[in-house]
């Protein structure tokens, strides 16, 4: 099975070069190279069997109209998130997409955890402070979370992991979910503007869907409590920007931790320091001392990029034994 490999960085080829040596997966072969999957760039895939993706590439329709002239026959997803593909377009021309579900979901809730806390105790101010030779602590005075009540919206794994970390802390935890997980019997499911009214850290662990897309608007943050802390590892499209700036203007947050916006494709991933910004989203969100960004890198762990190799090319292994793997998305 020949496998190309899109959007390679160095932690990619270690960790797959690395896991690929085992004896289970003789017979498969996978060629690295740099450029993300795009329209542009997927008929590079002639002559493979499968390729292997990414979250911040476009897999959408003409890709993947691309892929299946060129024969492509699997996408194997290197990641849990899959709302770049679609899907529809991948089951009319019988191409197979695997995801890695759940790899380290602890990696995600910690990192959330570091940027509800990096955002909320002014990490980020106090860092740069200190190397310019200033002590002074003016604007940088936190809020415990002991004792406060954290709101989680998706209690899927990540959502869950993030649960028992916050009770762990002492909060109380409100959830919301159309599912209920009947593990976290320590919180409380109740309805979105319940959450939103009483929570005093929002943390998003649900997927991006039609009806999750835009959950934080001006409607819902005005439901939300004064200073009220909003952390978002789970997918930029969650958030409508332009009203998370206004709150944040209005005094709404006492802090805000993003890992991931929207406009983040076209940059994530990418050294751009060199270049001038073409869009604002960014520059806005970082010039106010209350928030703090990152680019889409709370699953970035040893632990995760091993279970990432190890869970991708077991859905490869599936696909070439002529076995339908456990982490297809179509039927
Ligand atoms: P999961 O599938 O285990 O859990 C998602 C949960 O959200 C499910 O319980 C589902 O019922 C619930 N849900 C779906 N729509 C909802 C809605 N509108 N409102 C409330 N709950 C809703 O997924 P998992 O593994 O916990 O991942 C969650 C998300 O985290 C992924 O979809 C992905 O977008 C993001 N993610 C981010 C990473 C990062 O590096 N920042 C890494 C991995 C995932």
């Amino acid at each position: 099975m020949k496998i190309l490999f899109f959007g390679t960085k160095s932690y990619d080829e270690r960790f797959f070069t690395e896991c690929i040596q085992k004896e289970r997966y003789q017979g498969i072969e996978i060629n690295f190279i740099e450029p993300d999957l795009t329209p542009n760039t997927a008929a590079l895939a002639k002559g493979y069997d499968a390729v292997c993706a990414f979250v911040n590439m476009d897999i959408g329709t003409r890709t993947v109209e691309i892929l299946g002239d060129c024969g492509i026959r699997m996408i194997l997803m290197r990641c849990a998130g899959y709302n770049n593909v679609d899907l529809e377009e991948a089951k009319k021309r019988g191409i197979r997409v695997a995801t890695v579900p759940g790899y380290s979901p602890e990696s995600v809730a910690e990192y959330a955890l570091a940027l509800a806390l990096t955002a909320t105790r002014r990490l980020h101010k106090a860092y740069i402070k200190v190397r310019e030779n200033n002590y002074s602590l003016v604007g940088l005075m936190g809020i415990s979370f002991y004792g406060r009540t954290a709101g989680i919206v998706g209690t899927g794994r990540i959502g869950a992991a993030m649960a028992r970390i916050c009770y762990g802390l002492g909060m109380k935890v409100l959830a919301y979910d159309m599912y209920p997980n009947k593990s976290l019997d320590f919180a409380e499911y109740v309805d979105l503007d319940t959450l939103l009214s009483n929570s005093d850290l929002i943390s998003l662990h649900c997927p991006l869907t039609e009806e999750s897309y835009h959950i934080i608007n001006k409607e819902s943050i005005s439901k939300m409590k004064d200073g009220v802390i909003l952390v978002n590892t789970s997918r930029g499209g969650l958030i409508k920007t332009d009203d998370l700036v206004q709150g944040i203007r209005d005094n709404k947050f006492f802090a805000v931790g993003l890992d991931v916006y929207e406009e983040e494709n076209g940059q994530v991933y990418e050294d751009k320091s060199d270049e001038i910004l073409q869009h604002s989203t960014v520059a806005r969100l970082l010039s106010f001392p209350n928030v703090m960004v990152t680019s889409h890198q709370g699953f970035f762990t040893v632990e995760a990029l091993r279970a990432i190799s190890e869970t991708t090319l077991e859905n490869a292994l599936a696909f070439a034994k002529g076995e339908r793997g456990a982490n297809e998305l179509l039927s």
